[in-house]
């Protein structure tokens, strides 16, 4: 069996391979072979999956019906999602063609509610810049001012695993923590208050997203529900760009309605993230003017990126991949009628 993995940076080999390698010794009789592209999977590079019945993609790899359509016409039969999300895969058409699609529901969902914190508190407390200006000598505090987030409240838009995870780390600070979910799956009681998305927006001192992208949130945070958030306040998303519109976040952050944005991931992100293009001129206008404000923090999608979440992605594809060969069902496959994370 040969798996095309695209999207395939170094640590993915490294956690894909221990946890081939695994499988191997488990099986022995049925060999897996892995061939690594750090290509997007696209319409223009589909070809590179020639001779392969499965592909393991990612993210940004784009599963749309033409290249469903192109993956089967060479062979394959099964799409491997290394992530929870498949916003970016027409599940109906692969399910037209009869290919097996699975994905990797949960991972550490405490790394991505972690990093949420990690980018509330450097944002907040301004670390990063003391860091650089303590390199140069600088002590100056002016301009370092944070609030203490004991006794804040914190909006968490989507309770699920994530979601859950960040409820319970800012009740932990001390924080009034709110949720707004048309089911969440956060067992409230003494952590968090239900309220409606806007009571969350106006109550709110941190708005944190972790809900997932859906034709019905795309675009969720727009002029009019920046419009009700608290002036000054912070939001934060780690969940998928395109919940925000950037536009209007950039226009709240010039009227300073918006206090300070820290994103993870970004709408237009496929053409950036995940590679360095630090000798490139980046042709994306709306991203450059968001790195010119100084309350705004942009990382490039690793919320997930902990050894726990990598080892865990890793051993989920392949159980994925055995229930695909055995022709067993997973709980893990998608289907049309399955929410996207
Ligand atoms: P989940 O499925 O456990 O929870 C999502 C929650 O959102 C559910 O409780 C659902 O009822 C709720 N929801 C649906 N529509 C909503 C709406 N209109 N308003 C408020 N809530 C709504 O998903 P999980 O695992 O917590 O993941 C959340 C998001 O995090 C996903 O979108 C996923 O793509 C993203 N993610 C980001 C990662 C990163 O590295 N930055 C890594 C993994 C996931």
């Amino acid at each position: 069996m040969k798996i095309a993995v695209f999207s395939a940076q170094p640590y993915d080999r490294r956690f894909l391979d221990e946890a081939r390698i695994a499988e191997l010794e488990k099986t022995p009789s049925a060999p897996i072979e892995a061939v690594y592209f750090t290509d997007r999977l696209t319409i223009d590079t589909v070809a590179l999956a020639q001779g392969c019945a499965v592909v393991c993609v990612f993210v940004n790899d784009i599963l749309d019906a033409p290249v469903l359509q192109a993956l089967h016409a060479l062979g394959v039969r099964a799409v491997l999602l290394r992530c929870a999300g498949f916003n970016n895969v027409d599940v109906q058409a692969g399910e037209r063609l009869g290919m097996f699609m699975a994905r990797v529901p949960t991972y550490a969902p405490e790394a991505v509610a972690e990093h949420a914190l990690a980018l509330v508190m450097t944002l907040n407390r301004r670390t990063h810049r003391a860091y650089a200006r303590v390199r140069e000598g600088n002590f100056a505090l002016d301009g370092l001012l944070g609030m203490t987030l004991h006794g804040k409240t914190v909006g968490i838009v989507g309770a699920g695993q994530i979601g859950t995870a960040a409820a319970h780390i800012f009740k932990g600070l001390g924080c009034t923590v709110l949720v707004s979910d048309p089911a969440p799956q956060l067992q409230l009681g003494a952590i968090a208050t239900r309220v409606t998305l806007e009571q969350l927006l106006a109550q709110s001192d941190i708005v944190s997203l972790h809900c997932p992208l859906m034709e019905a949130t795309r675009h969720l945070i727009n002029a009019t529900s920046l419009a009700l958030m608290k002036p000054g306040a912070m939001l934060v998303n780690t969940s998928r760009g395109a919940l925000i519109d950037t536009m209007a976040v950039i226009a709240a952050l010039k009227c300073k309605q918006l206090g300070a944005l820290a994103i993870d991931v970004y709408e237009q992100e496929s053409d950036l993230f995940f590679h360095d293009h630090s000798s490139d001129i980046i042709d994306d206008d709306v991203f450059q003017r968001l790195m010119t404000f100084p309350n705004v923090l942009v990382t490039g999608h690793q919320g997930f990126f902990t050894v726990e979440a990598m080892r865990e992605i890793a051993a989920v594809t392949f159980a994925n991949l055995a229930c695909h060969t055995r022709g067993e069902p997973s709980a893990n496959a998608l289907a049309v009628n399955a929410r996207p994370t």
